[in-house]
């Protein structure tokens, strides 16, 4: 059976490829050329188009002997109440090759701005399992050498491919697996990450890093420059023949996990304030206590030393600090558990604890909610990190996507995305900003509040450190209170 999906899928790329070099496929083959890929792109990653009749590709697998169960056992059609219908229609398609070079399923691309979903794939088949396979993966073993450049989508791997960097990868439409990261280390010895330099491009990255940490793959992490880029497909573009030559420079100055970790520590802190340096100070030691090796730790704490112009001793104590707050922490969490106390809410349940930020978030969101031409301004300070309430974290990441992905910005069309609970939070949060001022001053009042919360925070979680070292960081608190905590 799995012969007979293969050749169904290798006889649809075909049929695909062939439509986009005839007329019915002009429109896909001038949004191809407009992405930037050349003809011999097009031919060497089998592009194509499906075109937009119900039926093309099933009458032309027919016509080639295939049944209908065969054809959607390889979900390239799908049952429907008169016989089965071709499942891509007016898309240009990627297909999707294995390690051995077969077509085991495809990607398909809307074009323009219209409904549907940016990017449809093929469900898991027999012979497609979307968390075992890697895009690009049959050419880039060959040149990856050492290395081998992990980006988000499709997109990003075409054009690095043309660009000359023929070692780049990515997964396959959902985020990257442990599978993945095990097949990929048998083909190279270290991983650069590469992914959209937005919000979920830096979650995609931390929990790669995370997973990657089982492997035993060298790791490194090249950032792309938010301003100019959000992934590097747009950054080859934007920069035009000196593109390669400028991606290459970013590949060359990749940080290390721990390297990384500490610059996601310092995002959004004033490094210039001490009250910003104390807090950089405390996610800093705890990101080295989590180093297993002691030379590491030693070296990172010289370096935040130097970043927050303190000694290293007093780095290294605060990490030292961290490592028996967390087995205080674990215990206390234990006692937690065992004792089972009830939710109260199930949608925040930080609200419970940390009622001021929420309700401070809260705010900012429904604001930009109403005002949704703010958000342009907002998300260059505000990060989705900021949020202490998941829920009002995941408002602000939909706020976000819907941005990047020009969707309308009214949130109550977002029922896909949250539950029915969640949604009826939602709709009062944005009733709530009836009360609020329609400013962007509102915005920067309640972020200021977010973060003076999220240092108190980390004071309070710090507390148990040392009497003195307490009474130290509370007289840095009010020394900055009366200055004004930075926005
Ligand atoms: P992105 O939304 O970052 O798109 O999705 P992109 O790769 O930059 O695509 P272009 O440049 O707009 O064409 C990254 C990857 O996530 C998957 C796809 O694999 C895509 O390549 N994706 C994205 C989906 O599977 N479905 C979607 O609706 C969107
Ligand atoms: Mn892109």
């Amino acid at each position: 059976q799995k012969r007979a999906l293969l050749a169904v899928n290798r006889e649809a790329a075909r049929y695909y490829h062939a439509a986009l070099r005839g007329a019915e496929g002009r429109a896909a083959y001038d949004y191809f050329r407009s992405r930037g890929l050349s003809d011999a792109t097009l031919v060497h990653f089998g592009l194509g188009y499906a075109p937009p009749g119900w039926e093309g590709l099933v009458t032309h697998l027919r016509g080639h002997g295939f049944t209908e169960e065969q054809l959607v056992a390889a979900g390239v059609a799908a049952p429907g109440r008169r016989g089965v219908y071709d499942r891509f229609r007016d898309r240009a398609m990627f297909p999707i090759l294995d390690v051995q070079g077969n077509v085991i399923g495809f990607g398909g691309r809307r074009m323009g701005e219209g409904d549907g979903a940016k990017y449809i794939n093929t469900a898991d088949t027999p012979v497609f399992k979307k968390s075992h396979n890697v895009y690009a993966l049959n050419f880039a073993k060959k040149f990856g050498g050492d290395r081998l450049l992990l980006c988000e989508g499709y997109m990003d791997v075409i054009a690095l491919h043309q660009a000359g960097f023929q070692n780049a990868v990515a997964p396959l439409g959902t985020a990257f697996t442990e599978q993945q990261a095990y097949l990929l280390s048998r083909y190279t010895k270290e991983l650069v990450l590469t992914f959209d330099a937005d919000g979920a491009g830096a979650k995609a990255t931390d929990r790669a890093l995370a997973l990657l940490a089982k492997t035993g793959l060298a790791v490194k992490v090249l950032r792309l420059p938010q301003a100019v880029a959000k992934d590097p497909d747009e950054f080859l573009q934007k920069n035009g023949s000196d593109g390669p030559a400028r991606f290459r420079a970013l590949a060359e100055k990749a940080v290390s996990a721990t390297e990384y970790r500490l610059f996601r520590a310092s995002e959004g802190l004033p490094l210039d304030s001490d009250a910003g340096r104390v807090a950089y100070l405390e996610r800093a030691a705890e990101v080295i206590a989590a180093l297993a090796s002691p030379v590491e730790a030693d070296v990172y704490a010289g370096r935040v030393a130097g970043q927050c112009g303190v000694s290293k001793a007093a780095v290294l104590a605060a990490v030292a600090a961290r490592g028996k707050q967390r087995q205080q922490q674990a215990l206390r969490q234990e006692a937690r558990r065992a004792a089972a106390p009830p939710r109260q809410d199930a949608v925040e349940p930080e609200r419970l604890r940390q009622g001021r930020a929420a309700n401070a978030e809260e705010g900012l969101l429904a604001v930009v909610a109403r005002n949704p031409d703010f958000l342009a301004t907002v998300r260059t300070k505000v990060k989705p990190e900021h949020f202490v309430t998941a829920f009002h974290r995941k408002v602000y990441e939909e706020l976000l996507r819907r941005a990047d992905e020009g969707l309308s910005m009214d949130l109550t069309l977002a029922g896909d995305r949250f539950t029915g609970e969640e949604m009826g939070r939602l709709v009062r949060l944005i009733s709530l900003g009836e009360k609020r001022a329609n400013t962007l001053e509102e915005c920067g009042l309640c972020f200021r509040v977010m973060q003076e919360e999220a240092l108190r925070q980390s004071l309070r979680q710090s507390s148990e450190d040392s009497d003195e070292a307490f009474i130290h960081k509370m007289q840095e608190l009010a020394k900055n209170k009366n200055k004004g905590v930075a926005e």
